[in-house]
């Protein structure tokens, strides 16, 4: 609650309505959650007093910055009520998650105590393993809605207007609250190998850094990236948190099974050991592709009126993505891998056993040699 107090204050002394207006309502939806009825009811009717005259501020809220040229709408906001997938992630990440979750949700008490410690963190790694969604996850978790700002498509055109685009972003994160998200952050650095003029590009990447020094303490802010390499020393100084999410593990990839299985069931997510032999399988493949194989397999459940999600549709798919021999040898191979036996082997496959037999016995010659 000091939050919303300090902010109703600083809006009230800067003039600025709309934080006034944005911070009065949290204020009133955190007192009707903690049973202050009366008073959160009194601070709705103070809002509602104070909108109509003031339309414009009231339109300003919900008017979200533009680009100056295209017109077009250069950040996303997605509330927190969104429905979104369970995130698993690795025991060393989720720690970092939820420190900073936890630093984030206990602002107020940090600024009181005069403890100043910037809400800035920095995920990268390669693509689909989670970062997007993680962002999401500590939206969920804060209850502060997201402003997605991706820079891909801020930098695209105009680098020009990219600084003036930033700056907008930038001010209007700092008049609402809400956590700033950064998508494809390395954006800004790979334009450098562009056609765009150098010395254009390091205005944009000052005047980048420049909005992240004089953020309000306050603010919160998320940058993702699958390019870390490509990222300036001075901008990786500007994140407190920096947290790496890579491939899942065997155990992460266990509970995913059962997150991508669901609404229907498979072996893999019933049967223990079935569900360890296809962990171990599924090793290398990101969690979006794995989330992919699920999809397309359970397309084929419901076109096929089926409550269970094929085994072989789903190794068809692991197979497609990992392997890159896409011989019948090497497929039996990898059926056999799994722990399918030459009989299961033949009866999914319709392979001959004998064929079988010597496809998995050339190998056992090759490994003896
Ligand atoms: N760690 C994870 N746990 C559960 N699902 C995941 C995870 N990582 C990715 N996914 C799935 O893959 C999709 C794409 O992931 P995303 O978060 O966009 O990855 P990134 O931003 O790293 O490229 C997500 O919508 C989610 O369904
Ligand atoms: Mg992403």
């Amino acid at each position: 609650m000091q939050t919303e107090v300090l902010r109703i204050i600083e809006g009230g002394l800067m003039s600025d309505k709309r934080k006034i207006l944005a911070y009065s309502a949290r204020l009133a939806d955190r007192l009707e959650r903690e049973g202050d009825i009366a008073l959160s009811k009194c601070i709705r009717q103070k809002i509602e007093e104070g909108m109509p005259q003031n339309a414009a501020i009231a339109d300003a809220m919900r008017v979200l910055p533009l680009d100056a040229d295209s017109r077009l709408q250069i950040v996303e906001v997605i509330p927190t009520d969104e429905e979104r997938h369970k995130v698993v992630l690795t025991p060393e990440v989720d720690k970092k998650v939820s420190e900073f979750i936890e630093i984030v949700n206990h602002r107020s008490e940090l600024e009181l105590a005069g403890v100043e410690i910037k809400k800035t963190l920095l995920l990268y790694g390669r693509p689909g393993c989670g970062k997007t969604s993680v962002a999401h996850y500590i939206s969920e978790k804060t209850g502060l809605p997201l402003i997605v700002a991706r820079l891909d498509g801020i930098v695209s055109s105009l680098l020009g207007s990219t600084a003036k685009n930033l700056r907008r972003i930038f001010d209007y994160a700092r008049s609402v609250p809400c956590i700033l998200f950064l998508d494809e952050f390395d954006a800004i650095a790979k334009a450098r190998d562009d056609q765009h003029e150098l010395g254009e590009l390091k205005r944009v990447i000052n005047s980048l850094l420049q909005n992240i020094d004089s953020m309000s303490p306050e603010t919160v802010m998320i940058a993702a990236t699958n390019h870390a390499e490509l990222l300036d020393n001075a901008i990786w100084r500007r994140f407190v948190q920096t947290v790496e999410i890579g491939l899942p593990g065997k155990n992460e990839i266990m509970e995913m099974l059962d997150i991508f299985s669901e609404p229907f069931s498979s072996e893999v997510s019933t049967d223990l050991s079935k569900k360890s032999a296809f962990a171990k399988l599924a090793e290398g493949i990101s969690p979006s592709d794995l989330k992919t194989i699920f999809d397309r397999a359970k397309v084929k459940c419901v076109l096929g009126n089926s409550k269970k999600i094929s085994m072989g549709d789903i190794l068809d798919g692991v197979y497609e993505v990992k392997v890159q021999d896409k011989s019948e040898r090497a497929y039996v191979h990898f059926l056999n891998e799994y722990g399918m036996s030459q009989i299961a082997i033949n009866k999914s496959t319709g392979i001959g056993l004998r064929k079988i037999k010597t496809y998995l016995a050339t190998n056992e010659m090759e490994e003896a040699k």
